[in-house]
């Protein structure tokens, strides 16, 4: 891969226009976590102290249709304003003129449809804010949009520092010391299968929690009560379930923890997962299952992990995860974890520091350890 990074570019007295991913949660206005906000702050950093004659960041939020209040950058520019203990200029609207402060804070992209249609002529009046563009937005790497795509052809490009942390841990887990276990949970198999599909000749052995065992197991015959399954892929389950490497490395859970809904106010019971009883939903790893993964981690020399094990934003289903997620952290392999589920459970337990790199990236996390070419990547090679 090649893309040049802050080191190729000479910034001082230039206006310099970074790309970043604040698309942060709020509730009325507040800021509910400010990971994305914090990890771009390096980069701000970096080129102001390197002598840059003005930082203008800009950032989409949520998926607006057209102006919308609620999808506003406006909080974020008051929250930057703390962080970095300096003015923050705020722009209206992404393509009006700047005003003259140091750093300045663009509202939402996505107010232009012309964004997410990546039109180039509105990739260049943005390129008309400065004199050089940095990339700094991996959670939005896997979108063809205008900020992250067109907009190179219309500036000197090259990845700001987070950019480039995020692609060398994600890079190095596929050559990381071995054993490489990767963890997998949360429910889409459209997103997970291409992870597994990827890791399976290499990683040691891939452990498939949250929703995605019921449709393996339901493609089967098995029993799965109301679990949630995804009969799109059952053909597809069933042709992996045939595969020598797929049974050999990948680990499904034995046993599960079942309620009525997945309310955690309803009674919970134990169960061999593929013995569920109508009108009951898997809803965690059972004892067995649990131990069984945590066996495994144990071993492990690099861990890789995305979604939660079970359905971990009612507590009562986020024991195996919350178990995990501490062992891991205490535990000596090396582990990178990623997507939101994921780290909002490491965050509220207080382990992100212990692990070896959080990812930004939701979507992307996903799509670049799945192999995938990410559409701002290859901008930048271009740039
Ligand atoms: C994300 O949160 O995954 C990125 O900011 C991309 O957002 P999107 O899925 O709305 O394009």
């Amino acid at each position: 891969m090649t893309y040049a990074t802050l080191a190729d570019v000479d910034v001082a007295g230039k206006r310099v226009l970074l790309r970043v991913d604040f698309n942060v949660p709020l509730e009325s206005g507040r800021i509910v976590d400010g990971t994305r906000i914090r990890e771009s702050l390096p980069t701000v950093r970096w080129l102001l102290r390197h002598g840059a004659r003005q930082v203008i960041l800009m950032s989409h939020l949520g998926r607006p249709k057209g102006r919308e209040e609620k999808s506003s950058l406006r909080p974020v520019a008051a929250h930057l304003h703390g962080l970095l203990g300096e003015q923050v200029g705020f722009v209206d609207d992404c393509l009006s003129p700047v005003p003259s402060t140091r750093v300045v804070l663009l509202e939402n992209l996505r107010f232009h449809p012309e964004e997410e249609k990546n039109e180039r002529a509105f990739a260049e009046k943005l390129a008309a804010h400065a004199d050089l563009y940095v990339n700094d937005a991996f959670g939005t790497a896997h979108r063809a949009h205008a900020s992250v795509a067109a907009i190179t052809e219309f500036l000197p490009s090259c990845a700001g520092l987070l950019m480039a942390k995020e692609l060398k841990m994600l890079h190095a887990v596929a050559q990381g010391a071995k054993p490489l276990v990767v963890l997998l949970g949360g429910a889409k198999l459209e997103t997970k299968l291409p992870v597994i599909e990827r890791f399976l000749p290499f990683a040691e052995r891939i452990l498939v929690g949250g929703a995605m065992p019921y449709t393996f197991l339901a493609a089967e015959g098995g029993s799965v009560g109301s679990s949630l399954v995804e009969q799109d892929y059952f053909d597809r389950a069933r042709e992996l379930l045939h595969d020598r490497l797929f049974r050999e490395k990948v680990l499904f859970p034995e046993d599960c923890i079942i309620s009525p809904d997945a309310t955690g106010n309803s009674p919970m019971k134990e169960s061999p997962s593929k013995m569920i009883p109508e009108g009951w939903m898997g809803l965690d790893l059972g004892t067995k299952s649990t131990e069984a993964f945590l066996k495994e981690l144990g071993r492990a020399k690099t861990v890789l992990w995305n979604g939660p094990l079970g359905f971990a934003e009612v507590p009562a289903f986020a024991m195996a995860t919350e178990r995990i997620a501490f062992a891991l952290a205490e535990g000596r392999a090396k582990v990178v974890a990623g997507g939101g589920d994921t780290l909002a459970v490491v965050e509220r337990l207080g382990l992100t520091a212990k692990y070896a790199h959080c990812s930004t990236g939701g979507g992307a996390f996903l799509e670049l350890i799945s192999g995938k070419k990410l559409p701002a990547l290859e901008a930048l090679e271009r740039g």
